[in-house]
């Protein structure tokens, strides 16, 4: 088992409730926007989870890499997926240090996970042309830890010199509270023209 402390926090949670959590829909942002999705391309779901997202886009018949530090959701994500006979890939992947190969993924979904870290490393993993599909909580009051939340308009700012597709900071209910709770969204796209800029995406 990993000793990473999130892994330690994630892969308890999951074992108590992971079941149940798999019973929820894939986020209305991604279900709204999938038609931007590439059909033919590669999706990282990046902190999957127990890969409700993940398995939305698989069944959509879209290659998935789902990626978590949690080797208890993934495995359960792994499950589900044999059950609906589709394919993910999984790997247990640390977002707090990333490295992904430079312009080689088609989309990236980020959902309600917050490691800016992970900007760089998206800016650079995502080919141009390549969609971000981000949704994370907002921090409301200061009880929240900044590191886990946004600050108000902080993620369009983060992607300014993408072209964004779309960018609200709205409500969405909490998975386990019921709560209306803060969020922002962003779909936004790499610039530049993939045909000018692919990598050696070999080792994705
Ligand atoms: C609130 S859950 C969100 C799961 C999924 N994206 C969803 O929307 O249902 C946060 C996820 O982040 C993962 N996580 C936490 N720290 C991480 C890290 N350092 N690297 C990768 N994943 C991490 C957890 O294991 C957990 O699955």
């Amino acid at each position: 088992m990993t000793q990473h402390p999130d892994a330690m926090k994630w892969n308890g949670r999951y074992q108590t409730d992971g079941h149940y959590r798999q019973q929820g829909r894939a986020s209305q942002l991604l279900q709204q926007f999938a038609h931007l999705l590439p059909k033919d391309g590669v999706v990282l779901d990046a902190a999957a989870g127990v890969g409700v997202n993940a398995l939305f886009v698989a069944q959509l018949g879209i290659h998935v890499v789902a990626l978590d530090i949690s080797e208890v959701g993934l495995r359960l994500l792994m499950q589900k997926a044999k059950e609906l006979g589709v394919g993910v890939e999984t790997a247990v992947f640390d977002l707090t240090t990333p490295h992904f190969p430079q312009n080689c993924v088609d989309a990236i979904l980020n959902f309600r996970f917050l490691e800016r870290a992970a900007f760089p490393a998206y800016r650079q993993a995502l080919r141009p042309g390549g969609l971000l599909f981000f949704e994370t909580f907002v921090h409301t009051d200061s009880g929240d830890v900044p590191s886990y939340f946004l600050a108000p308009g902080e993620l369009h700012h983060a992607f300014a010199d993408f072209e964004i597709v779309h960018s609200v900071e709205t409500a969405v209910r909490g998975h386990r509270s019921g709560n209306m709770r803060p969020v922002a969204q962003l779909i936004a796209r790499k610039p530049g023209d993939w045909r000018l800029e692919t990598g050696d995406c070999t080792n994705l």
